[in-house]
């Protein structure tokens, strides 16, 4: 099998993984809407690296509360067609909900794991994934049958995080999160293709003839003094934070501040991300 291992050598495990989302899934709903301006900025090189046009059917994969499946919808228009789906149903709750409430076509949400899509060979022609395939054990499994379901001359895009140094929030958050918390290493499968090259060796493996790789650094100028990390905590760290005493919350909640108040510069906080588009055709 051609994969890639955790910096601890071991693969992510589906369980843990189906039980971290689960767990996390209200969080995402809650800040869905919140988050939709931010999440459209990094939506849209995706579907433009996917080569998403008006009349495509596309196919979203680990679609969550709905990114980018909803910004795609608005994209292909009424000619075309996008399914969403995820592996965790409530993950996909706040989709179903916003798209009820979508411009033009609504997507069609469905439950479907992606090592083993319920879709005919050649069904579409697009797929996209927005952090999402690195949470997926058999990473090679999956892009053989993103390879069966895209019809030939169709394009996969996905879009992964680089390094966790280069991500603030990640970083920042997931040091205090250790502290306070211990460090069980659920963070180590978002940097899993960190590395420049890793996923397209695999997308090649895969069957793709052709792959590409893209970098995106940019740097949110946050507000100093405003808990705009409290999104990330509760998203990503979620499935940590259930049952925690409202004190403990509230220390761990205070930490995170001042690591973030430490790094503000006349008013701003300077917050690095670094995020990769891999595409495959
Ligand atoms: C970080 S969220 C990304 C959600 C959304 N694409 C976004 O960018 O906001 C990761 C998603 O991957 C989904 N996922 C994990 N393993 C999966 C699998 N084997 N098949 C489909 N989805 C999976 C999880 O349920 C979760 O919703």
């Amino acid at each position: 099998m051609t994969d890639t291992l955790l910096a601890d050598g071991t693969h992510p495990d589906a369980a843990r993984e189906r039980d971290r989302w689960a767990a996390s899934a209200d969080a995402w709903d809650r800040w869905a809407d919140p988050m939709a301006g931010l999440a459209d900025k990094l939506n849209r090189p995706l579907l433009d690296a996917a080569e998403v046009a008006e009349g495509d059917r596309l196919l979203d994969l680990a679609s969550g509360a709905g990114e980018p499946a909803l910004s795609a919808a608005r994209r292909v228009g009424p000619g075309g067609l996008v399914v969403g789906s995820d592996l965790v149903p409530g993950m996909m709750a706040g989709a179903v909900r916003r798209a009820r409430t979508a411009e033009g076509a609504a997507p069609v949400f469905l439950a479907a794991d992606m090592t083993a899509l319920p879709f005919a060979d050649g069904a579409f022609d697009r797929v996209t994934c927005r952090f999402g395939i690195m949470f997926v054990p058999p990473v090679d499994r999956a892009l053989r049958e993103v390879r069966r379901v895209l019809r030939p001359g169709g394009r996969a895009a996905f879009m992964v995080w680089g390094p966790r140094a280069g991500n603030g929030l990640f970083a920042e958050i997931g040091a205090v999160v250790a502290d306070h918390l211990g460090e069980d290493g659920s963070l180590d499968p978002l940097f899993r293709f960190a590395d420049p090259g890793t996923l397209t060796t695999i997308l090649r493996a895969a069957g793709f003839q052709h792959g590409g790789e893209t970098d995106l650094t940019p740097v949110r100028k946050a507000p100093a003094g405003q808990p705009f990390w409290h999104a990330a905590l509760e998203m990503s760290f979620g499935h940590r934070l259930g049952g925690l005493p409202a004190d403990r919350r509230a220390a761990l909640e205070a930490d995170i501040a001042a690591r973030f108040a430490a790094k503000a510069v006349d008013g701003v906080v300077p917050v690095p991300s670094h995020a990769r588009i891999v595409v495959g055709w």
